[in-house]
């Protein structure tokens, strides 16, 4: 290695190599223009790996300290943004480790012993994965919060539940953006399962085989945070796969595309709730654009925009599983193409989380302290929708059964009572009693309850059901659960 830094890529590696990479090859190879994202975990990992070579005597108390010097003006230099990256040196990691070199000497000479790029990167990722993690974990809560929030102002709001599209039976508003709550909650779950496998440390692993200085690992997951729910440091246990995992960047996608599914599902129902056709709500203009041939429009280009991006997400999902499947163990270059998937699975997902959190719940008005701006509920729209397609029927073909048939004869019954009452282009309700009662005589005038949508409601009294007491229970449920996980 020449003089006291890595000057270039060719001089990186030494006296073996006879010829320079023409520059289309650096540029095929580099990874410092994206890679720098990761240089606060390459100064964390770097700076808890020189404190245990310190700590084991493999270096000196004086290297460390030349080492954290270097590291904290590295930083400030980063931060300031009068660090010079350069392509020339490869990567995040060789650039670090050249200006350190460049400002302490020998003593950042000594900072890569026992230590490979390979194990280097693998903690890296997971380093800033973590954090990232931890960030999207929020965002899910807001999320959850702000349903939770219109729900509790829609619990008798009622409008048609549907399956296969064509109405069904009628549901209470709340209850349909609960069912959003439980799919978000599923996501933190998931998310909260991936971050223990993200939490372990490949450091110590070195290139591929382990390393013949007396590392201590443990203290190195220690001093990173790398430890489970009661305090044990956290170390990947075998050297060949602690390099070439990435198992958890795979998992962290997979999570992070049904949360984008989630979102798209709801976008999907945002856009036609949204259409003329249905009207049932209005999302505020900033979230909307206008056409420029068209001045009527108001296109939902939000939820169309995260509806697409879901795309995106799950194709960073397959790009990287893919990217897994040829390698032969231990390291193999390929892996470099794990940052960009992941990195833009990250972005995209907490831009949508936020912006999601702020259009369905609105934004906090610093004035009078309450939420403005979030979606607009228009009940008289849903309710009229939940008459038109006979989404009582089930509550007739329920009333018959207590009155002594059997399930599948009153729907026979029902059947034929529906099939007149569109004839006549009137819901079951409009039919006159003595009608209702040449379907089955055993009807009588307390079936118009049954028949009302309220009543339907009402009637669907089951844990998990959207009667308006249950839905009242759930949402206390989540306002509590909710309230302990942003407290954690
Ligand atoms: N930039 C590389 C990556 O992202 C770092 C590890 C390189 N290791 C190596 N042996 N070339 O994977």
């Amino acid at each position: 290695m020449s003089k006291n830094q890595l000057d270039t890529k060719s001089q990186a590696w030494s006296a073996l190599f006879t010829e320079p990479m023409s520059d289309l090859v650096k540029r095929y190879t580099a990874s410092v223009f994206f890679d720098k994202r990761l240089w606060q975990a390459d100064i964390a990992g770097s700076l808890a790996h020189a404190q245990m070579l310190a700590t084991q005597a493999i270096i000196s108390k004086d290297d460390h300290a030349a080492i954290e010097r270097g590291m904290a003006q590295i930083t400030g230099e980063i931060e300031s943004g009068s660090f010079n990256w350069q392509l020339d040196l490869e990567d995040v990691h060789l650039n670090i480790e050249a200006r350190l070199t460049q400002l302490v000497g020998d003593a950042g000479k000594r900072l890569h012993t026992g230590r490979s790029r390979n194990d280097q990167v693998a903690t890296d990722v997971r380093l800033w994965l973590r954090s990232e993690i931890d960030l999207i974990s929020v965002l899910l809560v807001e999320l959850q919060q702000a349903l939770v929030e219109v729900a509790a102002k829609n619990v008798e709001v009622i409008l048609p539940g549907f399956t296969h599209l064509q109405v069904a039976q009628p549901v209470s508003f709340a209850h349909h953006l609960l069912a959003y709550v439980e799919m978000f909650a599923r996501d933190a779950e998931r998310m909260a399962d991936v971050r223990r496998r993200v939490n372990r440390l490949p450091l110590g692993a070195a290139a591929l085989a382990g390393t013949s200085y007396p590392l201590d690992r443990e203290l190195v997951a220690s001093l990173l945070g790398m430890v489970d729910a009661q305090g044990l440091p956290c170390v990947c246990q075998n050297s060949l796969d602690a390099v070439s995992d990435r198992d958890f960047a795979i998992e962290f996608s997979a999570a992070a595309s049904l949360v984008m599914v989630h979102i798209s599902r709801l976008s999907e129902e945002l856009i036609l709730w949204m259409s003329q056709n249905f009207g049932f709500i209005q999302i505020a203009d900033r979230f909307t654009t206008g056409s420029s041939i068209m001045p009527q429009k108001k296109n939902p280009d939000v939820p169309e925009l995260a509806r697409g991006k879901t795309g995106r997400v799950v194709g960073h999902l397959v790009g990287l599983i893919t990217l897994m499947k040829g390698q032969p163990l231990a390291y193999n270059k390929d892996n470099q193409e794990d940052k960009e998937p992941l990195f833009d699975t990250v972005d995209t997902l907490k831009d949508t989380l936020r912006i999601f959190a702020e259009m369905v719940g609105g934004q906090m008005n610093p004035v009078t302290g309450l939420k403005e701006g979030g979606i607009t509920v228009k009940p008289q729209a849903m309710e009229l929708a939940a008459r038109k397609g006979y989404a009582t029927a089930t509550d007739l073909a329920d009333y018959l059964v207590k009155k002594g048939l059997a399930f599948r004869d009153a729907h026979e019954v029902v059947a034929h009572a529906v099939k007149t009452a569109i004839t006549q282009g009137i819901d079951l309700s409009e039919l006159p009693l003595a009608e209702l009662q040449k379907f089955n005589p055993g009807i009588e005038n307390d079936v118009f309850e049954v028949l009302s949508l309220r009543g339907s409601l009402n009637a669907r009294n089951t844990l998990g059901g959207t009667a308006p007491v249950q839905v009242r229970r759930q949402i206390e449920r989540h306002v509590a659960r909710l309230n302990t996980a942003l407290s954690l």
